[in-house]
């Protein structure tokens, strides 16, 4: 894994000319010169096309593996400033909501741009408590997976079959249907999420229960057994619903960039939201909680730590849960999370992998490789803990992260599709391959 480092800076000196929000480049090839636009410090790449060297020439293009340095989108959705350690939806701070919103409150101000009012909150939360039951075939698809199928894979299957039962989807463009399909996505997926659970545990499957809150009911649909009424425990469930609060948006992420880029091919919204949830999947995404929690569980006690950072800084582990494409600075919500952790070992007992998470962040908060790297603790770092408090197995913490995500994703996939200057996604590439060469008949082959 190595850093790309910036080799273009030449003078760093300004000069006392007259600003403009230009850029001036001079080919050196042709020695022509171009000034481009700066808009939103941005040059737009497609401005590079017209340096050529020649008219046959297909023109200059940006190389940006990873995106690293590339703005895909203009976004009035969710801002970072990774090297402050800020996060704010809709210009609102993360700390901000977290003490004061709800997440299904946190969900429609994502979705639609402004905290609601008394009404608009009554309204939302009705539709979408009132679009949390599945289709009973959905019950014989998760009937179909063995009892050890990861929760990741039985959601994502069951997302992008919502599809099939749902064809009014496909109507992308109508305002009403995408409304009909958000009620839906953010009220189905608790429920898709908790049979899955149960499927995983062979226990019966519960029903939503429409009195209680988006998180109680969630906690409902996972936790009842015999109880003819369940009663979340309210510090779980206002525990549960703050991280929902700080893992709905995060801009230009992984998954979100992939709900984006596949529902650009104008798919509808279930197997797009599939797609951002294969995303989630993965161990350097979502799946980071589930890993970390491997990892303190395979560092077994504190007195172990300082060898198994040794090894993450010979390159042959990774820390997990720190470390931030975006954040060189501590990631806003680890605080806040950091803080709920405590209030949930209140309720359920402390976990003991605590302490050795608690050494892994002081060591590594004072070393020279994580501290030259801005190597710092991210929101997954403690989340793992707090779930597994709860009661909820590892294989259930990227679950977890893909239900509040939705609201943000809808968002995104909203905003792409309503955005006049968004197309079908589609990079180029660098071609290094052979250039044309004749067949050869499998005969006369070496
Ligand atoms: N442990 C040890 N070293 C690390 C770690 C880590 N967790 N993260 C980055 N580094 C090192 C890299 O090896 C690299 O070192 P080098 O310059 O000597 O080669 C340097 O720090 C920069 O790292 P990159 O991989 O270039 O950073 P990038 O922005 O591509 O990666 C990522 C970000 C994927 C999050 C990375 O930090 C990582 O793998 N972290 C662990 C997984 C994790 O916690 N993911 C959750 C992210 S939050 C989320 O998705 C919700």
């Amino acid at each position: 894994m190595s850093s790309t480092k910036p080799e273009s800076v030449i003078n760093d000196k300004a000069p006392s000319a007259t600003r403009r929000d230009t850029l001036s480049i001079t080919d050196n090839r042709t020695g022509r010169q171009y000034e481009l636009p700066i808009k939103n410090e941005t040059v737009r790449a497609l401005d590079l096309r017209p340096m050529k060297v020649n008219d046959e020439d297909f023109g200059l293009m940006g190389y940006d593996p990873a995106f690293t340095n590339t703005a895909s989108c203009s976004s009035k959705i969710t801002f970072i400033d990774g090297d402050k350690g800020i996060l704010r939806y809709r210009g609102y701070s993360i700390e901000e909501l977290a003490e004061k919103s709800t997440y299904i409150e946190t969900a429609y101000l994502i979705l639609y741009g402004e905290l609601p009012d008394k009404s608009q909150l009554a309204d939302w939360s009705y539709h979408v408590t009132h679009h949390t039951f599945i289709h009973e075939s959905i019950k014989k698809f998760l009937d179909g997976f063995h009892y050890d199928a990861h929760p990741m894979g039985m959601l994502i299957s069951t997302v992008a079959a919502l599809s099939t039962f749902y064809p009014d989807a496909k109507d992308i463009f109508n305002p009403e249907s995408r409304r009909k399909q958000t009620y839906r996505l953010i009220g189905k997926m608790p429920t898709l999420a908790a049979f899955a659970y149960r499927h995983s545990l062979g226990m019966p499957f519960v029903y939503p229960d429409n009195d209680l809150s988006y998180c109680g009911n969630f906690l409902n649909m996972l936790f009842r057994t015999t109880e003819l009424k369940y009663r979340p425990n309210p510090t779980l469930e206002r525990a549960l619903d703050i991280l929902f609060i700080l893992h709905a948006d995060h801009e230009q992420n992984c998954s979100s960039t992939a709900m984006r880029c596949v529902g650009s091919s104008h798919v509808d919204p279930y197997c797009a939201t599939a797609a951002a949830t294969a995303a989630l999947y993965g161990p350097l995404h979502g799946g980071a909680n589930e890993a970390v929690l491997r990892m303190l569980v395979e560092i077994g006690s504190i007195n172990n730590v300082p060898a198994y950072i040794k090894r993450v800084k010979a390159g042959e582990k990774l820390l997990m849960g720190f470390g931030h494409r975006v954040y060189k600075n501590y990631d806003p919500r680890a605080r806040i999370v950091k803080h709920i952790a405590y209030e949930v070992f209140d309720v359920m007992g402390k976990n003991p992998l605590i302490e050795i998470a608690l050494e892994c962040e002081r060591i590594a908060l004072e070393d020279d490789y994580f501290v030259s790297r801005r190597l710092y603790p991210n929101v997954d770092f403690y989340t793992g803990l707090i779930y597994q408090s709860m009661g909820f197995p590892m294989t259930m913490f990227p679950v977890l992260f893909a239900i509040p995500r939705t609201s943000g994703w809808i968002a995104q996939w909203e905003e792409m599709l309503l955005d006049p200057e968004q197309k079908i996604s589609r990079p180029r590439q660098v071609y290094l391959g052979h250039d044309l060469r004749s067949y050869t008949p499998l005969d006369r082959r070496g």
